[in-house]
């Protein structure tokens, strides 16, 4: 091969070159030991010494042509693979997202946020008491005699060692005197626990007891705090009615009822009253000093008005189809 039909081949194969394989071939085709170029270079020994300078320069030349061209063609395939995957990986900003579910609170969860969060705001310290109860703190503190149906056996659950699992948040009540004194304002959501169980009933449930000790309170004060209460929670519209009721540990007591706005039906929400005077001593405050009211709710049963819950018990099954509306 002479040294023109060499430099025109070289022209062509690097006309279109378009991947790094046909690049490699060109590379050893002919700058490889055996290529093109080193080879022709072999014949300049048969040449006259007159000729092998020109013939240097020429095969030269010629190197540096194909060097220069393997760098062209090396950098168009970089940028033809920087361009190739630009174009793959793309994001197209019009396509729906993915959806990545969170989860959600439970009804309970979001009905206990909502009536501690309007009372903490009111000034109430959120209080916390055991669930594990002493007789003394769950019924004889709370002026409920030995005698009374709420100890029997039917209704508590109780240990071996006499404890009890708590049938109510009211003995939060005592312990709440007890560690910080008067004047007193605490709202204490919790699990209680009874051996009950039917549509309307589960053996643990939860509910949320309010208590405010100060001197001269009076019916007043209760109802006004029961009547704010129940606006932010069920609508400015809902009717209430106060019922007289009897509790051992409230005298006066009462029952508070809100009607239902589709049956026009009186439904009991919650129990209260000012707080027996046996209870404030017992708790190791002076009676003639300090007075105060008490209310009691149940959890479920407020989830049930706000959420038109059927079945109790669908708030415990953890079906998610439920829990997800
Ligand atoms: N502890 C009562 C119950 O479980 C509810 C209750 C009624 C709580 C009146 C109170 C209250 O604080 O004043 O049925």
């Amino acid at each position: 091969m002479d040294l023109d039909a060499l430099k025109a081949d070289l022209e062509k194969d690097f006309l279109e070159i378009n991947s790094q394989e046909v690049l490699n071939i060109l590379k050893v085709k002919y700058l490889g030991k055996k290529g093109h170029i080193s080879e022709l270079s072999k014949n300049i020994k048969n040449l006259s010494k007159k000729d092998r300078p020109e013939f240097g320069k020429t095969i030269g030349e010629l190197r540096k042509l194909c060097e220069e061209k393997i760098f062209a063609a090396q950098e168009q395939i970089e940028v033809n693979s920087i361009n190739e995957s630009l174009e793959k990986e793309r994001i197209d900003i019009t396509l729906p997202g993915s959806y990545k579910s969170q989860g959600k609170l439970h009804p309970l969860t979001v009905t206990t946020l909502k009536i501690t969060d309007f009372f903490s705001a009111q000034g109430y310290l959120i209080e916390d008491g055991p669930e594990i109860e002493s007789a003394y703190y769950n019924f004889d503190a709370l002026n409920i005699p030995l005698d009374h149906p709420a100890r029997d056996m039917h209704d508590t659950f109780y240990l071996d060692n006499g404890d009890l699992l708590r049938t109510h948040t009211s003995p939060v009540q005592i312990r709440a005197i007890e560690k910080r004194g008067a004047p007193l304002k605490i709202i204490c959501p919790g699990k209680v626990y009874r051996s009950d169980a039917d549509k309307t009933h589960t053996p643990m449930f939860h509910q949320i007891e309010g208590l405010v000790i100060s001197e001269n309170v009076n019916f007043g004060h209760l109802k006004n705090e029961i009547m704010t209460f129940i606006d932010f929670l069920f609508g400015p519209d809902t009717k209430v009615r106060f019922r007289p009721s009897y509790f051992p540990f409230t005298e006066p007591s009462a029952e508070v009822d809100i009607m239902d706005k589709k049956t026009k039906q009186w439904l009991e929400i919650m129990g209260c009253g000012l707080v027996h005077p046996n209870v404030i001593d017992m708790a190791g405050l002076d009676p003639n000093q300090f007075s105060g009211f008490a209310f009691g709710m149940g959890i479920e049963r407020m989830a049930k008005l706000l959420y038109e819950i059927e079945d109790m018990r669908s708030l415990f099954t953890n079906d998610i189809k439920f829990l997800s509306q």
